[in-house]
């Protein structure tokens, strides 16, 4: 059966083939397709069925390190047990392409999974860090942890923090006080040192930006596609909703980014594949 067309894809795709440096700017709706929760969709978000306050805070990883530690684990357990989807290839497919015929597609994401790398892509910036980075809470040592593999048939339900397993985090090797917590940017934190500076500089050079799987409300990751717009360059947005950005976006492809990612490339690909008029 033929896939339902998607409005707008036409003049997406004439954007994409003009395009020679592209920057991808995810969020958690790209990898929604791969059993990893979002965070504000209703009833399946994270912060729909846990707390911020309790769970993405210092305060709260101090007031209760155990039940963050374990939390964090589980989702770096979940995210071990998905796998990239179709969204994340069609990324690192345009990726390869523009690469060898010496343009770019660079991606900053706010995602804290390892999906876009599984898919074979190179990543600028975890913008909010990363599930699988560890440092030590006190003196900052980075550190190895392994979080384990999710039991056998277990790996999505999310749990319920009162009959969660609790571990508490290992101690740190380096100055020996301090415990471990996850490479991740929780809410009222800097993000990563030269993460933001490295996007804006990849916006300022772009010609077209595609802002994926991003409801845009959380700062500063939330302005960088007016970054691309500020400098003259096309936005497409792919979202099956309508986000904060959408009146803003030159393009909104409404979809899930597994289908439309895919056709997008497949049609900046063209019929006969796709040769850089040069
Ligand atoms: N394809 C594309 N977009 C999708 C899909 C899909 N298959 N499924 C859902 N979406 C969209 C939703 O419509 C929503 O707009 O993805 C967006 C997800 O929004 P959020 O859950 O708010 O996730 P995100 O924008 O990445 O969150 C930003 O908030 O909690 C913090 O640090 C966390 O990085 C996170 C940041």
């Amino acid at each position: 059966m033929e896939p339902e067309p998607i409005p707008d894809l036409a003049e997406a795709t004439a954007l994409a083939r003009a395009a020679r440096r592209v920057v991808v700017l995810s969020g958690a709706g790209l990898s929604a397709a791969s059993g990893v929760p979002t965070f504000r969709e209703a009833q399946t978000g994270l912060w729909e069925r846990y707390s911020p306050e309790q769970l993405a805070t210092e305060d709260a990883f101090r007031s209760d390190p155990e039940l963050v530690w374990s939390w964090y684990q589980w989702r770096a357990r979940l995210i071990r047990s998905c796998t990239p989807n179709a969204g994340h290839l069609a990324v690192a497919a345009w990726q390869r392409r523009l690469a060898a015929s010496g343009d770019s597609l660079t991606i900053a994401t706010q995602n804290v999974d390892d999906l876009h790398e599984r898919a074979g892509a190179e990543v600028l910036a975890h913008l909010h860090g990363s599930l699988f980075e560890y440092r030590c809470a006190d003196c900052g040592a980075p550190a190895e942890h392994d979080p384990g593999a999710a039991p056998e048939g277990d790996a999505g339900s999310a749990p319920d923090l009162e009959s969660m397993r609790r571990v508490a985090p290992p101690s740190c090797a380096a100055c020996g006080v301090g415990m471990l917590r996850p490479g991740i940017v929780w809410f009222g934190e800097m993000l990563p040192a030269g993460a933001l500076e490295r996007t804006l500089a990849a916006l300022q050079h772009c010609d077209l930006a595609v802002v994926v799987g991003t409801s845009a409300t959380v700062q500063p990751a939330a302005s960088l596609p007016y970054a691309a717009l500020g400098v003259g360059a096309a936005v497409v947005e792919v979202n099956p909703e309508v986000t904060e950005f959408s009146t803003a976006a030159s393009v909104h492809l409404r979809g899930a980014a597994g289908q439309v990612l895919p056709a997008l490339v497949r049609a900046y690909d063209g019929p006969h594949g796709h040769h850089r008029p040069d």
